[in-house]
């Protein structure tokens, strides 16, 4: 879908990956509606995007209900980006049922409900794309990473699944799959060290083929290094391979027992 003239509802937008999204899709001609829970980040950066009109919407994504009242609120959209995420915490055993509750609500439950409601209006038009922010970490899943992991797996399965539910009323939908992204976000707020041989890519990069992605309607745009990329193809083909390595490799992620 061409960019330029096109509403965007763009979740997280105050993120690191939001702001640098939020300029990509405005410097390309687009009007963004900016999402997130901090007012003053947003109006700041709504104000500081190329172009004018942008919007703000203030909303909390683990609170139910949120993710449709945003969707009402923005009024048309022509391309919603699905980008708001948590990462899971610690591993399972020192989790809070609180905490599954939020992560599954904010990664996973939020873009089903917003797809679902921006659907109705795309349709009707007969056209729009659906963004949604996935990760490597829905490819292959280590220790320390079960919640979000599995959050992202599910949101690639649905997008999928999804894109073919919807090509026939004109809609596209895109899976973004970032590896770990350098400067920006919150792999780089965290440690901002990749484990050693598995690559970064820089949000330039991630601007630009997230960019590309909307414009050709790609099914999947995997972000991320060649060899991350193939630890996911091969995960995908030998689960329990990979399992068996990351037990020996990974097993200090996440809390000690
Ligand atoms: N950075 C990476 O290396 C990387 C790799 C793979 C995938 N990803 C994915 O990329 C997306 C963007 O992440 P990021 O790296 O930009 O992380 P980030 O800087 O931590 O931004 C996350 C965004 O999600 C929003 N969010 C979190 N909880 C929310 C809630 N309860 N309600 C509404 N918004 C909420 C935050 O909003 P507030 O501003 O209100 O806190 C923030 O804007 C996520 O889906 C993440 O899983 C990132």
């Amino acid at each position: 879908m061409q960019i330029a003239g096109k509403r965007v509802l763009l979740t997280g937008a105050a993120g690191g990956l939001g702001e640098v999204s939020a300029r990509a899709l405005a410097e390309h001609g687009a009007t963004m509606i900016l999402s997130g829970r901090d007012e003053q980040r947003l109006n700041e950066l709504a104000a500081s995007l190329p172009g004018d009109g942008h919007e703000v919407i203030v909303a909390d994504l683990s609170v139910a209900d949120a993710a449709e009242r945003v969707v009402g609120q923005a009024g048309r959209v022509d391309i919603l980006i699905a980008n708001a995420g948590r990462p899971g915490g610690d591993n399972l055993a020192f989790t809070t049922s609180e905490t599954v509750t939020d992560v599954l609500r904010i990664n996973l439950e939020s873009p089903i409900q917003m797809s679902r409601a921006v659907l109705e209006q795309m349709k009707e038009r007969g056209e729009g794309q659906i963004v949604l922010v996935a990760s490597m970490a829905g490819k292959f899943a280590m220790p320390g990473s079960t919640l979000y992991s599995s959050t992202k797996s599910g949101l690639r399965a649905f997008g999928w699944a999804l894109r073919a539910e919807v090509a026939k009323y004109g809609v596209g939908v895109t899976l973004i799959s970032p590896g770990f992204v350098s400067e920006v976000g919150m792999f780089a707020k965290r440690n901002g060290k990749a484990p050693p041989g598995s690559g970064m890519v820089s949000p330039s990069r991630y601007a630009r083929e997230l960019v590309e992605a909307i414009e050709k309607d790609r099914g999947e745009a995997v972000i991320a290094s060649p060899q991350l990329r193939g630890l996911g193809q091969f995960s995908l083909i030998a689960p329990g391979l990979v399992e068996r390595i990351f037990r020996r490799v990974a097993p200090a992620r996440g809390r000690r027992d």
